[in-house]
Parts: structure tokens; C-alpha cells; sequence
């Protein structure tokens, strides 16, 4: 190992290597392999305790964490001109400026642990293991996309991940279901139910609390407060935006959700408190969305341009990931911009590829619909819809 350390460093003195790879390895001799970074104290809700208010972050984590939210932010952009391009039709809900939620969730349970969402999905599904070629390829219709080519943004589905749902609210009832399998099983395991800060008020959300306080289901109800619903503040649209209060006779936490340290330690604690069998908890993450709610929304009829620019100068979570990465020696500017050109390659080949692929044959339109093959047919559709299933 000296010797080859030897070797780059006497190229690099004697001009023959240029390369940033050799000089970010030569760079990294002075990297700290981890550091201790205070957080925010969350708010509590029927707590005695909290998450702490400091943590370790790793050098190798931190590098995970900046690449997946470029990755995340990247991929939204590269949505957003798709479907100005029409290459991606229909309903397209985008968060970026919400990366630390995602990836801080990730970061604080286990790939076995499962995951319920709104439509506001993509980052879930390339956290949870769908590659971006999967996702964009399925944004834009095409066959090999993760759900086919026949879900498009709303309807992806990963490993222990159930989307995605299309109906407002709808995926925290069947998170508690998820969360009561698990238990019903004795897996272990808990579920992450998500939804945002317009869905809070939603009837079906107050029967899953009962249900799952009850029954004291291993379920996260995470509120992802980006502060708007579809057009509106949350101040015009909810009595109480206590988010993490709603849940009345569940205990709750409320988040600096723009700070995945924040994120992640809070998640590690509300799934300890699943797991040891002490029910259901709730917790808050205060977000922000920079795209308007969906591809419709300028994003800007019901917030100032200022506030929007104001939120990305000064609370952005990569920004803040990447300064505290460099302030603390963890990474420097070479080795960032290393990684974000190569994030940049990984999604333009994605896009490239999801919008020059095949969509699917018409023959297949009913395919993949049922489990396993139905023992009926549907009368009066056309003779070539034949519901049947492949895997
Ligand atoms: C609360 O849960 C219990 C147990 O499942 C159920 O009997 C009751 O009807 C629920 N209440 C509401 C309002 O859903
Ligand atoms: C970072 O590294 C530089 C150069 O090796 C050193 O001067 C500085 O004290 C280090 N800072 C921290 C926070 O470790």
C-alpha cells in the first residue's frame, strides 16, 4: 500500500498524471473518516425523550448521501424536461428540494423494512433499489421500465415498496395493513407510511391512527410538510399545523426534514420505538418542494418567487450535506464535482435510453393485472384484451 501511495504521489509531483481521480486519491490522505455533527433538537409530542442532538457521520455515508440526493435531484430535472419535451405524459408530481426525506428515511431503516407513499415517489423508488434507467424509462411509457410502461409516475413498485399510490391519503390506511402483516408475522420489521401536509386532513388518516394505536401496529406516520397542498398554504387548509400533534393519542416528533442527519437519527428512533412493541408513532418533517405540487402548477401563483429562491440559497440539504462535508474534512470540492459529473452521465445515458426504447405491444395491455390468471374473460372488451399474468 506505501509503495503504490508512492508511486501516485511521485506522479503526481512529476506533472505525469493530471487526472482528478489521482488527485482526489491523493486528496483523500487528508480526509477524516468521520465526524460529530450537532442537530436540531426535534419537537417533541408525548415523548419524554428524543432523538439525540448529535451524531456520527462517516466519510463512506456521507458519500452515499450526496451522490443519491444528486442522483434524486438530477433525475427530476431531467423530468421536468421530459415532459416539457412530451416525452412524459399524463400526472407527474416532482421533489426535489425534499431529497433529505427520502434518502435520511432510507438511512434509518432496513432494506427488509417497507414503504408506503403518495404519488410524489421518484426519490423512494430509486432509494428503495429501482435504477434511475427504471424510473425514467417507466416516466416515459416504455416497456422496460420498472412498472412496464404501464404505471408512469403514480404506480412504481419496488422491493418492500408499494408505491406510489394515486388517491390522496389512500397509502396510510394500507401502511397500517402493512405494518399489522408484519406483526401478524412477527417479522419485525416496521412500515413507513408518508404523506403530505394536504393529505393530513383526510378522514381515512384518523382510522388508521385508531386502528393502529389499538392494535399497537410497528407503523411511522410521516407527515411530509412542504408547507402547500395543490394551491394552498397550509395556514389556509389546516385548523392545527401541528402536524405532529395530529395524531392526538400518538406520540409525535417534529423534524428538520432539509437536514438528513435529522432525518435519519429521528427515523432510527421512531423504528426503535415500533419494534419494541410500543405502537405506532408520528412524525413531521419540515420540507420544502421547489417544482410547483404537479407539472400544472407554476408553483408560484400561491408563494413568492423570493421564498422559493430564498429556501434553495439557504436551507438546501445538499448544500448543507456538502458543507458540512467540506468544512469538516470529509470530501472537497474536486472529489464533490467528481461525483456530480458522473451523476450527470448516469442520468443523461437513463434519459437517452427512456426515450428511444420500445412501449409496450398492444396485445400486453391487460397483462399484468392479476396475480395469476383469472378464470374469466370480461365480456363486451375487444377480443384482444385477455387478462392474464406474467411476472
Ligand atoms: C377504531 O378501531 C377499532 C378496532 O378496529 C374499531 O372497532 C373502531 O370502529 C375504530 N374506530 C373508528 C372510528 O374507526
Ligand atoms: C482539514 O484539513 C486541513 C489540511 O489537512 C487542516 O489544516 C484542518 O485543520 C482540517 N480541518 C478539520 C476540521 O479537520
Amino acid at each position: 500500500m506505501r509503495k503504490m501511495l508512492a508511486v501516485v504521489v511521485s506522479h503526481v509531483f512529476s506533472g505525469v498524471a493530471q487526472k482528478p481521480g489521482l488527485r482526489g486519491l491523493l486528496a483523500s490522505l487528508n480526509f477524516s473518516n468521520d465526524v460529530t455533527c450537532d442537530i436540531k433538537k426535534c419537537d417533541l409530542y408525548r415523548l419524554e425523550e428524543g432523538p439525540p442532538t448529535s451524531t456520527v457521520l462517516t466519510r463512506a455515508e456521507a458519500l452515499k448521501y450526496y451522490r443519491t440526493m444528486q442522483v434524486i435531484r438530477r433525475m427530476e430535472m431531467k423530468s421536468d424536461q421530459l415532459y416539457k419535451q412530451k416525452f412524459i405524459r399524463g400526472f407527474c408530481h416532482l421533489c426535489d428540494g425534499q431529497e433529505a426525506c427520502c434518502v435520511g428515511l432510507e438511512a434509518g431503516i432496513n432494506p427488509t423494512d417497507h414503504i408506503i407513499t403518495s404519488y410524489r415517489a421518484h426519490g423512494f423508488c430509486y432509494t428503495r433499489g429501482l435504477s434511475v434507467k427504471s424510473i425514467l424509462t417507466e416516466l416515459t411509457g416504455r416497456q422496460e421500465g420498472c412498472a412496464k410502461g404501464k404505471g408512469g409516475s403514480m404506480h412504481m413498485y419496488g422491493k418492500h415498496f408499494y408505491g406510489g399510490n394515486g388517491i390522496v391519503g389512500a397509502q396510510v390506511p394500507l401502511g397500517a395493513g402493512i405494518a399489522f402483516a408484519s406483526k401478524y408475522l412477527g417479522s419485525g420489521e416496521v412500515c413507513l407510511a408518508l404523506y403530505g401536509d394536504g393529505a393530513a386532513n383526510q378522514g381515512q388518516l384518523a382510522e388508521a391512527y385508531n386502528i393502529s394505536a389499538l392494535w399497537k401496529l410497528p407503523c411511522v406516520f410521516i407527515c411530509e410538510n412542504n408547507r402547500y397542498g395543490m394551491g394552498t398554504s397550509i395556514e389556509r387548509s389546516s385548523a392545527s399545523t401541528e402536524y405532529y400533534k395530529r395524531g392526538f393519542f400518538i406520540p409525535g416528533l417534529r423534524v428538520n426534514g432539509m437536514d438528513i442527519l435529522s432525518v435519519r437519527e429521528a427515523t432510527k428512533f421512531a423504528a426503535d420505538h415500533c419494534r419494541s412493541g410500543k405502537g405506532p408513532i408520528l412524525m413531521e418533517l419540515q420540507t420544502y418542494r421547489y417544482h410547483g405540487h404537479s407539472m400544472s402548477d407554476p408553483g408560484i401563483s400561491y408563494r413568492t418567487r423570493e421564498e422559493v429562491r430564498d429556501m434553495r440559497s439557504k436551507s438546501d440539504p445538499i448544500m448543507l450535506l456538502r458543507e458540512r462535508m467540506i468544512n469538516n474534512n470529509l470530501s472537497n470540492v474536486e472529489e464533490l464535482k467528481e461525483i456530480d459529473a458522473d451523476v450527470k452521465k448516469e442520468v443523461e445515458e437513463a434519459a437517452q435510453f427512456a426515450t428511444t426504447a420500445p412501449e409496450p405491444p398492444l396485445e400486453e395491455l391487460a397483462h399484468h393485472i392479476y396475480y395469476q390468471n383469472p378464470p374469466f374473460e370480461v365480456r363486451g372488451t375487444n377480443k384482444w384484451i385477455k387478462y392474464m399474468s406474467f411476472s
